[in-house]
């Protein structure tokens, strides 16, 4: 292994110690960097909760978690152990101001502990209703003051629309500086996410072809083959378009669309996808029913299974308008993307488990070949597989072996897993060390986020005044309802099918 610097001494206290998010993500990420030795030499986790559990029974629990979804399960040479010594549980109300001192307290243990100040971070893995509850009276506790060492994480959803989402900055933003605050978005975590910005930026090969001159159009499909899966609660309030596309992909195609930054400063980067953000064309909420699809899963079979439909989904409204897939085609009005569409599509219970960026480039410009030489050719394409196959493929034309000149379409294949050995940090890893080490570059600046919601809101507005007729309108096991057909084909295109794994 390299060696690297350690994040300086650091105090962690999770709200939501005891949900869901911390048992299958958080835990296991932090114990995932210890045992790669990325963990500061002092430091310390504070579960938060309402529950009762002793100190040792809630490390019981966090091990189960990690037994269960970590990338490496339970008791590493005597890892885990160590590791868990560093962690303890608060019992407290974090809806109860009276309680908020017990915080200040174990910051001043911990500071006498260390021989130093800890950096203090405060994760929020907490419904998001009680996230402005908990800053307002994390503010008046005073470790808020020094904004150097002071973090706190938010996951999304930030906000439920663009009034919400600005209400909750200006809240946090009168408590903590910009520099403090993390909006977590985790698709910006993934290794292979990261990776475009190294295709793009650190190869001169593509970034001359990258623009309106040789790419058609951009395509991104981010399916999963799960339902709700036990969030009908939070779905209700939420559905495809805030769960996935406000977020994640939009910020895929910041990664695809954004221009080369002058440095790997975090404001940086930040700024040249706010560009993309503010570039991308906003419609009307009358023109919305062009350029967006909704769905609705009804209850069916995936692969020979019985599934229910998604009003029939634990806690969700029988009579519920929920979306469960959203398509899209948004443009980018500046000099390098006008009039280049980029379609996405996202949905719960479809064919498969995929999250995959497709480039469609131009046709050439003349073509010398015999007709028949021709019958299979294909446009040129890059296909930027993000999971769970990790992989980048580029499409170009060969002379089929033989007396004739036929011309077929082959892939050249960059494998992750074939080139590199060993298994890659998730996500979370990533962004908790990030965090640790005060590198916001991919964490949600406020005026990213609110950018992101301007682009979808008239959607949301036109669905919400709009009631849908034909709910449920796609099966389980499918691509999602016809008119995600009809959007892409009214312009002359298809969905891609999906290429199949390499290493068949
Ligand atoms: C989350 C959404 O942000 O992303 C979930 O709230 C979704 O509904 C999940 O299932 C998908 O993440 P991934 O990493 O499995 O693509």
């Amino acid at each position: 292994m390299q060696n690297h610097k350690k994040p300086p001494a650091t105090l962690i206290f999770i709200f939501g110690g005891s949900g869901d998010l911390n048992f299958r993500k958080l835990s296991p990420a932090l114990y995932n960097l210890f045992i790669d030795d990325w963990m500061p030499d002092k430091f310390s986790i504070v579960g938060i909760g309402r529950s009762k559990y002793s100190d040792e029974d809630y490390r019981k629990r966090l091990l189960d978690g990690i037994q269960q979804f970590s990338r490496r399960k339970g008791e590493q040479n005597g890892q885990w152990t160590t590791f868990s010594q560093h962690v303890t549980y608060l019992q407290m109300d974090a809806e109860n101001e009276a309680d908020y001192p017990k915080i200040a307290e174990l910051v001043k243990a911990k500071e006498s502990e260390f021989g130093e100040h800890p950096n203090v971070i405060f994760y929020m893995a907490v419904a998001p209703q009680l996230v402005p509850d908990i800053a307002k009276k994390l503010g008046p506790l005073n470790i808020c003051a020094d904004t150097r060492c002071t973090r706190i994480v938010i996951e999304k959803p930030f906000g439920h629309d663009l009034q919400s989402a600005h209400e909750l900055n200006q809240l946090l933003r009168s408590m903590f500086d910009e520099e403090q605050i993390y909006r977590i978005d985790h698709y910006l975590g993934k290794e292979t996410v990261q990776n475009i910005l190294a295709l793009r930026f650190a190869n001169a090969l593509f970034e001359p072809i990258w623009n309106r001159n040789y790419i058609e159009h951009v395509q991104i499909t981010a399916a999963e083959t799960v339902g709700v899966e036990g969030r009908g609660g939070y779905y209700e309030s939420s559905g495809a378009l805030r769960d996935m596309v406000q977020n994640h992909i939009l910020q895929l195609i910041c990664m695809i669309a954004m221009e080369a930054p002058v440095s790997f400063d975090a404001n940086e980067i930040r700024n040249k996808k706010v560009d993309v953000l503010n570039a991308i064309r906003k419609i009307s909420k009358e023109e919305a029913h062009q350029y967006s699809v909704r769905g609705q899963y009804s209850e069916g079979w995936m692969k020979g299974e019985k599934v229910p439909g998604y009003k029939q989904e634990k806690s969700v409204n029988p009579d519920s308008n929920v979306v469960t897939f959203a398509a899209a085609k948004f443009y980018i009005d500046n000099w390098r993307w006008q009039d280049v569409p980029f379609y996405v599509r996202t949905g719960k219970r479809m064919n498969q488990k995929t999250t995959i960026i497709t480039i469609q480039f131009r046709p050439a410009p003349n073509f010398a070949f015999p007709p028949e030489a021709a019958e299979t050719w294909r446009s040129n394409r890059l296909t930027i597989s993000i999971q769970p196959e990790m992989d980048i493929r580029l499409r170009f034309q060969a002379k089929h072996p033989g007396q004739f000149m036929t011309l077929n379409p082959v892939d050249m294949i960059f494998s992750y897993e074939e080139a590199y050995e060993g298994h890659e940090p998730e996500a979370y890893e990533t962004l908790l060390l990030d965090v640790m080490e005060g590198n916001a570059t991919l964490f949600m600046r406020a005026d990213q986020v609110e950018a992101a919601w301007k682009i979808i809101m008239p959607i949301l507005d036109a669905w919400e005044t709009r009631p849908p007729v034909d709910f449920p309108n796609y099966a389980p096991d499918s691509w999602g309802p016809e008119d995600a057909e009809a959007l892409i084909a009214r312009d002359g295109y298809n969905w891609i099918a999906l290429p199949p794994p390499h290493k068949e």
